[in-house]
């Protein structure tokens, strides 16, 4: 898919904007604070509904604003969809596919698909499990959209079952509620469960063939640390009853990505460990585009900072060769070499995009 124009209105510190964007890679560069991150969040916007950085969404508005609208065309093949998400303060994202108001986000998600890579993801990738379980969940939704509400299910069963456990503990509910409620767990689990382990599988197969590429001759991979069945489930059922909470269930699954023999997460350097960040996001790239049949927009924020010149080389030479429509943004337009740039070149300047 392509983007062909985006028009913004008091989005972050994009007063105004109007731009036609190329295909394949285009580089938006200035210095800090001027609005590269804000512009390429304005896309994540028109694809998801919601701010790339965990924030309300009001704080997208303009601070001296009371509304924001974002629009561009998307185009697929002959089809050019133009698409349009305003917002007031404190109230929801309305979005349009061309004239018609789209009612649910469920029903917008996958009409434009981006994924963004930003130097923050390293905080998800190598920071507690949380955060990998986030990325994993975000992959699920991005192939299987209406696991977004299985996992929403799954969490609400087991918010029940720890109140549940904790009532059975104090003695103020017999074990027999909890095992009829039980049954309904460990559908909703085995549910999330089995979309995670698929998804997994062929998300560690795309990293793997990603970091052939980028990885300049280091082999990663990406561990499953899994620990749910439901027997090993039954079998903690005392020590759930003792602690007053659900000890063994998709809520604990986990993974490792592995920079040779090593955990990376202890051993990779904050450089490799960019590099493995990117190429995390590129697998989900590549693992919508071979699901979906769709080429989605990347969004790469900061591209060149902490990563060295081959590192660098290596992820745009995979950019360019893989035909996304791509925007990178940069302090130093030095950093990205001229023929790494297939689309245009953009300086960014008090929120202006010139
Ligand atoms: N809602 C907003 N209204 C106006 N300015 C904003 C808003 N949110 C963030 N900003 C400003 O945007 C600037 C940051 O832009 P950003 O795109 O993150 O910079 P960079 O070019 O370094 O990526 C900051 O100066 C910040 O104060
Ligand atoms: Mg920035």
């Amino acid at each position: 898919m392509l983007l062909e124009q985006v028009t913004l209105r008091n989005f972050r510190n994009i007063r105004e904007c109007s731009l036609s964007l190329p295909p394949g890679l285009s580089v938006f560069w200035g210095e800090n604070g001027q609005g590269k991150t804000n512009f390429l969040e304005s896309i994540y916007f028109l694809s998801y509904g919601r701010p790339l950085r965990g924030e309300s969404l009001s704080r997208l508005i303009r601070w001296e604003s009371s509304s924001l609208s974002a629009s561009t065309r998307v185009r697929k093949g002959e089809v050019s969809l133009p698409l349009t998400i305003t917002m007031k303060k404190g109230e929801k994202p309305e979005i349009r596919h061309g004239e018609r108001r789209v009612n649910s986000l469920r029903e917008h998600i996958g009409t434009l698909v981006s994924v963004a890579f930003q130097g923050e993801d390293g905080k998800l990738l190598f920071g507690p499990p949380p955060g990998r379980r986030k990325l994993l969940d975000q992959t699920c939704y991005l192939l299987k959209p209406s696991y977004g509400e299985e996992l929403l299910d799954f969490l609400r069963a087991l918010r029940q079952r720890n109140g549940l456990l904790k009532l059975v503990r104090d003695g103020e509910a017999g074990t027999g509620v909890l095992s009829s409620f039980d049954q309904v767990f460990l559908e909703r689990a085995e549910r999330v469960s089995r979309v995670r382990r698929e998804v997994f599988g062929k998300l560690r197969r795309a990293f793997e063939e990603v970091m052939e590429e980028v990885g300049g001759g280091v082999r990663a991979t990406l561990k499953e640390k899994f620990g749910f069945s439901p027997e090993s489930f039954r079998g903690a059922l005392d020590e759930d009853i003792r602690t007053g909470t659900t000890t063994v269930g998709p809520h604990r699954d986990d993974f490792s990505v592995f920079y040779g023999e090593r955990d990376g997460r202890h051993y990779a350097s904050t450089g490799q460990k960019r590099v493995l960040i990117i190429a995390f996001r590129l697998a989900q790239a590549l693992l919508v585009e071979e699901e979906k049949k769709e080429n989605p927009i990347l969004l790469l924020d900061d591209l060149t900072s902490e990563v060295d010149a081959s590192g660098r080389e290596r992820v745009l030479e995979f950019v360019c060769r893989r035909g996304n429509q791509a925007l990178v943004t940069t302090t130093d337009r030095k950093l990205i070499p001229e023929r790494a740039v297939t689309g245009g070149v953009f300086q960014v300047c008090g929120g202006q995009i010139l």
